[in-house]
């Protein structure tokens, strides 16, 4: 096992693990200080592209954005996201996660738990294919979001998801939108990282996407703490950019390239 991925999963019981999602050169240089995993979600087709699913980002689109990402991370772990449709089979996941780390030169994949993939996790792992499991609301698989494990049949449905998660292989596992008490229940009894995203501070770190903490995508749900406005500062230097330009201000003469 990599040395990196020993060092997350060492992390349990001790110290929390912070994560953001990254799709630019840009974002990824300020996140490799801060973040233990910088992941390159699917979330990439919601945030940037104004898709209404992740269902439509291609391989080929997390590629692209993994290679920017990867140019500006040096200590972080790198995860990327497999679209969905591109992990039905272990032959098809064998096949797409190794392209994706090949073209990439990313530590780990992520992949979505359908409650059945546990064989496909084992065979990437297997083939030496780091793999991040997810649980919860994976919305590559349900329609409707809804908070899960709110009653016992639920929590013990989910924990039972998680530990065949764990004893596929998986190094740590995301939470998405899991009540408090079954997040704790999860990340008591697994020997992996849980990673949670709405899902309370019982987990063994977080994950947040990164334009949402920020204030750039529009998109707050209660879980989503907005650590900045970026959308009012952006919005305030680009209507002072405006006025220059309208009253000649700028360029000026400091702005010349021939003086
Ligand atoms: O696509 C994504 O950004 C994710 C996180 C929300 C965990 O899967």
């Amino acid at each position: 096992m990599k040395q990196k991925i020993k060092k997350i999963i060492n992390k349990k019981n001790k110290s929390k693990i912070v994560c953001l999602t990254a799709y630019s050169k840009s974002f990824a240089k300020i996140l490799d200080k801060f973040c233990h995993i910088v992941l390159v979600g699917d979330s990439v087709a919601n945030v940037l592209y104004g898709l209404d699913s992740t269902h439509k980002i291609s391989l080929k689109n997390i590629i692209q954005h993994t290679q920017s990402v990867k140019k500006a991370i040096s200590k972080s772990l790198l995860v990327v996201d497999m679209p969905k449709g591109t992990y039905q089979s272990k032959k098809q996941a064998k096949k797409n996660a190794k392209l994706v780390m090949k073209a990439t030169g990313c530590d780990a994949i992520k992949l979505e738990s359908n409650n059945k993939n546990f064989d496909i996790i084992k065979d990437l792992i297997k083939n030496k294919i780091p793999v991040m499991g997810h649980i919860g609301y994976t919305p590559q698989f349900k329609k409707k979001f809804k908070l899960e494990g709110q009653t016992d049949k639920e929590a013990n449905k989910l924990l039972k998801e998680a530990t065949a998660i764990e004893k596929a292989g998986a190094f740590s596992i995301v939470l998405e939108c899991i009540s408090s008490k079954t997040a704790k229940l999860i990340t008591n009894k697994l020997s992996i990282p849980t990673i949670g995203i709405g899902s309370s501070n019982f987990c063994d770190g977080q994950i947040l996407v990164t334009d949402d903490m920020l204030g750039l995508s529009g998109f707050y749900p209660k879980f989503v703490k907005k650590y900045a406005s970026l959308d009012r500062i952006i919005e305030k230097a680009v209507k002072k950019y405006t006025l220059d330009v309208k009253l000649n201000k700028f360029p000026s003469k400091k702005n010349f390239l021939n003086d």
